[in-house]
């Protein structure tokens, strides 16, 4: 569908991905964007046009959400709780933000006859690799709760289709990075500490391939996926246009920050800290080999990602030299 006047309502459009999204979206003139919000991790700082109305609401408060949903053409729901270890040990809590959540969405959508309806899901739905490149048919066995409740989010927009021919599409993203990336992931601890002067930790022997996904191209996939009718009831991966090992991440950004910087290798157990960096967990069951496969969306929907990972990272770290502060600098995962 065209996305030229249409009202478009961003959930979690105060975030890292739903901010560039509010901005891309008005680049394509919508008529209106409305950012659905509770600011449990997004910022006003991220929401710089004037033009968008800022609704400060949660996905849980179904009553609230289903007047925000009024006149409204197009959903695009990134609101969610992605943290990890909050996933595993308060698992309610993340199960109702992403799954009851969703359906609050879902339902708030079908009530006010939304056009297109984009879903945020996850690489993590997959779990640990049976091969790789991973397509959206290998098999999915998630290894952390946050994976299984955004697998039942894109299950119920399957089912939301399904039964009520709402168009929903969901997006399996890799790992998206670039500004305005919080801070708690692999890439932005390693950008940290090299910014400080110290080293990367790596843990294990580093060989663990990631598929890294620039956030212009993420947006690129939702803009692509919202303008085509093709993409309704389906789901679709979303990488990056090449992966990396772990070891190659670290350096990259010691070449980009401080060449003379070395890694240290660290092998904490599972849940367990890292002994150079006390308030860095590792994760329980993390991913050995973690690579999209990215066909479908490109052969479908004419995605075709298009910055390279030393670029992206570039980009990101000038971002940084003036958005520290933005970091709330406790790990999220
Ligand atoms: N960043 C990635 O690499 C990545 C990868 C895979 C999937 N995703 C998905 O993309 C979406 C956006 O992720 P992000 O990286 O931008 O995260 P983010 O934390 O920056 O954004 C999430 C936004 O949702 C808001 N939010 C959280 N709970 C809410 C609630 N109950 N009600 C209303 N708003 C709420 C937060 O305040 C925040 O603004 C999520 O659905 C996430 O699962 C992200």
């Amino acid at each position: 569908m065209d996305i030229e006047g249409k009202t478009v309502l961003i959930t979690g459009g105060a975030g890292f991905i739903g901010s560039h999204l509010v901005d891309r979206y008005i680049e394509e003139k919508a008529g209106e964007v409305i950012v659905y919000d509770n600011f449990a991790t997004g910022s006003e700082k991220f929401l710089k046009n004037k033009s968008v109305e800022i609704i400060k609401g949660d996905i849980l408060d179904a009553t609230r959400m289903n007047e925000a949903m009024k006149d409204v053409n197009i959903v695009s729901h990134h609101a969610a709780e992605l943290e990890v270890f909050t996933g595993i040990d308060n698992t309610i809590h993340d199960l109702r933000t992403n799954i009851e959540g969703t359906i609050n969405v879902l339902n708030a959508a079908l009530k006010n006859d939304v056009e297109k309806f984009i879903y945020a899901s996850s690489g993590g739905v997959y779990g640990q690799a049976h091969y790789t490149p991973e397509p959206e048919n290998h098999p999915l066995m998630p290894h952390w709760p946050y994976g299984v409740s955004k697998l039942a989010g894109e299950k119920y927009c399957l089912q939301y289709y399904l039964l009520y021919g709402l168009p929903t599409t969901s997006l399996r993203y890799g790992i998206v990075y670039g500004p305005r990336e919080w801070y708690g992931r692999v890439l932005t601890l390693f950008i940290k500490r090299v910014m400080e002067g110290e080293s990367p930790i790596i843990f294990g022997d580093g060989k663990q391939i990631r598929d890294y996904v620039y956030i212009n191209d993420a947006v690129d996939a939702n803009i692509l996926a919202t303008k085509s009718d093709m993409s309704n009831g389906k789901v679709y991966n979303v990488g990056g246009n090449d992966y990396f090992s772990v070891n190659d991440v670290a350096n990259t950004v010691i070449n980009l920050i401080n060449p003379s910087i070395n890694p240290i290798y660290d092998d904490p157990k599972p849940g367990e800290s890292s002994k150079y960096q006390v308030n860095r967990k590792r994760l329980p069951g993390e991913l050995k080999n973690f690579v999209l496969d990215s066909s479908l969306i490109a052969k479908e929907l004419n995605y075709s990602p298009k910055v390279k990972f030393q670029d992206g990272v570039k980009r990101e770290i000038e971002w940084l030299k003036e958005n520290l502060k933005l970091w709330n600098c406790e790990p999220r995962v």
